[in-house]
């Protein structure tokens, strides 16, 4: 199965609901990407819930995407309820232009929908020579610290620094784990870890279903809490988009548009200190690299090694995937 096969198979899939070739390409490439790197639960798992939310008019797939300039720095955009890697793919573009023209690019986006994976966007910034910050709020799924209930997303917070060799770039969720892989156990009958969500009724589960239906746990207590709400305030409120738990979930609320909203800021890295910034970038990381290990790394690489799988077997998996459409 060559990968340009299954590249059009998608792109026909995506046409086929109204976007435009263009879109369609955008769309492809990053579910393609999100397979590509492991992180199923953002790849083909949420193609149908894209599809249906298109039938459902709940996603536009002819958005009229509106960029405002705010100053040559800072743009405004206003994705139409487009799907969420088309308004971030231009998001990001728009925060690289403005970067280049003025050493800064901030750029927010309101009426998007789920993007995917932040380092898809930091990645575009850092191959540009720049450094980068993204956010994005999630669909309410970890309860603020001392409260029952879930009201902020999975939060993502995500940067990125060009380092002269392979990029330095850091994307986690603001929970112990990332909702997608919850789903993903939940549908393939299988545990999650201990501690990383609570039951419906406060006690801690390892059952992706409950786990589900209660809450996910922040990381690092409070301070993950705090730093979930950052998030939501800085893609929510600040964008003018949903926040404070009324972000729409995806998959199981289709009473209207997600309307989520998105921050790309890109910093030239050379303003202050020019070129010597890569040489300090390297001293940095190179300070880093030669501390005595700690026991348990090795044990990382061996995680690391076996969940890259060979990209065969995923292409297949992909292609099976997609004769269900
Ligand atoms: N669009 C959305 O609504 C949304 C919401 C939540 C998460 N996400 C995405 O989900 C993805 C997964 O998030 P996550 O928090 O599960 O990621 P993760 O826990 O797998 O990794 C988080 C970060 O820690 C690093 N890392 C992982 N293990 C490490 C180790 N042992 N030592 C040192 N560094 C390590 C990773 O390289 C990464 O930068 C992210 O790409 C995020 O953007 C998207």
């Amino acid at each position: 199965m060559k990968k340009n096969i299954l590249r059009s198979k998608l792109r026909q899939i995506f046409i086929k609901h109204k976007l435009s070739r263009k879109h369609s390409e955008i769309c492809t490439d990053y579910l393609i990407k999100a397979e590509l790197v492991n992180a199923q639960s953002h790849g083909l798992a949420r193609l149908k819930m894209y599809c249906d939310r298109i039938k459902k008019k709940l996603i536009n797939p002819r958005p009229k995407i509106k960029i405002k300039k705010i100053s040559s720095s800072v743009s405004y955009v206003d994705a139409d309820d487009s799907i969420g890697f088309v308004a971030a793919d231009l998001g990001i573009n728009q925060a690289i232009k403005n970067a280049k023209k003025t050493g800064i690019g901030l750029v927010e986006v309101k009426k998007s929908g789920y993007y995917g994976l932040s380092s898809f966007y930091a990645e575009q910034a850092v191959k540009k020579n720049l450094m980068v910050f993204c956010f994005t709020n999630a669909p309410p799924a970890l309860a603020p610290h001392g409260a029952k209930k879930s009201l902020f997303g999975t939060n993502p917070i995500c940067f990125g620094v060009p380092t002269g060799k392979a990029p330095f770039i850091l994307d986690a969720s603001t929970s112990m784990i990332n909702r997608g892989k919850i789903r993903r156990a939940d549908k393939l009958g299988q545990k999650i870890p201990f501690g990383v969500a609570l039951d419906k009724d406060g006690n801690i589960t390892t059952d992706a279903n409950k786990a589900l239906k209660g809450t996910q746990l922040p990381i690092a207590g409070y301070k993950g809490s705090g730093l979930a709400w950052m998030v939501d305030i800085l893609s929510g409120v600040l964008t003018g988009s949903s926040h404070g738990g009324k972000t729409k979930d995806p998959f199981d609320d289709f009473t209207g548009p997600q309307n989520m909203g998105h921050l790309f800021l890109t910093i030239n890295p050379k303003l202050f200190i020019g070129k010597n910034f890569l040489k300090e970038m390297k001293n940095n990381i190179a300070l880093v690299k030669k501390l005595p290990k700690a026991k348990g790394l090795v044990q990382y690489f061996i995680q690391v090694r076996e969940r890259i799988k060979p990209i065969k077997r995923i292409l297949i998996k992909i292609y099976l995937y997609l004769q269900k459409f």
